[in-house]
């Protein structure tokens, strides 16, 4: 295995992404690695680097479109347990960056500790979430964080405090290659309210938008004061369909794929979007999704 000698044992040639993804398409990544300890996520980070090899880090697969041809370099996936650890400490919950989204929100729903329930639907790890501020209109995930751990492409590890922490919309200035584990500050609450919070927020979600389906949510950032959804909706693209990529008929920022889909049916269908939406009502959509 040129240049990634000495880690056989987690790194695989040739791996599939497409099960790696929510849209469950796309090509092979050129090496697939999967660390089992932080160590072993530096050493391996450091080959990486003086070899000159392209890393990315994949996280839930939720947000991501990987293109046919596959990825030429590494992809690193945090799917050991030293990277998914959840520690409750009065109020304070302290997550690894590989673990999921919605099972640190039921931990602190049971734990009475109020803050992430709105985000209940929303798949991922807490390490994508936090790079790309997941959220809704009930607020995002960047608002509760307080610390977060990282590991840059040089293999060193830098804690960031609350006050280096920058988020926006659908965006944070957590762009190193990994976030390690984060810390949240949440509000005490009484578990049993929360719970009905959290199954109000499902049950609006559920009714409005294609969850449980192989999409990969909004395909694009909702422009300033606007819903792309709404948009796409109005321009009457709804159900538009090319190859195995289809508008979703629930919501129209949802793009839903059919076995037999490529990668390029769906970024085929996102040009048309874009360019129907700019002809006709002179917005230009930027996507949501990460493509690699
Ligand atoms: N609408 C339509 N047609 C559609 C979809 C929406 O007319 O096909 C209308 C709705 O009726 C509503 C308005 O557009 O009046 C807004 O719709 P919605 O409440 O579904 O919110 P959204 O702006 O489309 C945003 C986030 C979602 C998040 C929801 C709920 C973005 C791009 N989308 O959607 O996030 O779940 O609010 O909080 O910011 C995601 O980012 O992947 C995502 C799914």
């Amino acid at each position: 295995m040129s240049g990634l000698t000495g880690f056989d044992d987690i790194v695989r040639q040739g791996e599939p992404l497409a099960p790696y993804t929510w849209f469950k398409i796309g090509g092979p990544a050129a090496y697939f690695a999967e660390p089992r300890t932080i160590d072993e996520l530096g050493a391996l980070v450091r080959r990486c680097r003086e070899e000159e090899l392209s890393v990315w880090l994949i996280g839930g697969g939720s947000n991501l479109l990987v293109r046919d041809e596959g990825v030429p370099g590494v992809v690193i996936r945090l799917a050991a347990e030293a990277f998914s650890e959840v520690k409750v400490d009065g109020e304070t919950i302290t997550s690894g960056g590989g673990s999921k989204l919605g099972h640190l929100i039921s931990i602190a729903v049971r734990e009475g500790l109020a803050g992430l329930e709105s985000l209940v639907g929303i798949p991922g790890t807490i390490g994508g979430a936090l790079h790309g501020n997941s959220g809704g209109r009930g607020g995002d995930i960047g608002q509760w964080a307080s610390q977060a751990t990282v590991m840059t492409r040089d293999g060193e590890i830098h804690v960031r405090q609350r006050d280096d922490l920058v988020f926006s919309y659908r965006d944070s200035s957590l762009d190193e290659l990994v976030i390690l584990d984060a810390q949240f500050q949440l509000e005490p609450t009484d578990s049993v309210e929360l719970t009905k919070r959290m199954q109000k927020q499902w049950i609006l979600k559920k009714a409005s938008q294609p969850l449980g389906h192989e999409s990969a949510g909004c395909i694009f950032k909702n422009p300033r004061g606007m819903s792309a959804g709404m948009l796409i909706d109005q321009a009457g693209l709804k159900g538009t369909t090319i190859g195995g990529a289809t508008v979703s008929e629930r919501h129209a920022n949802f793009i839903l794929t059919a076995p037999g889909a490529s990668s390029q049916d769906v970024l085929k269908l996102i040009d048309l979007i874009k360019g129907r939406i700019s002809d006709r009502l002179g917005v230009e959509l930027e996507t949501e999704i990460e493509v690699w």
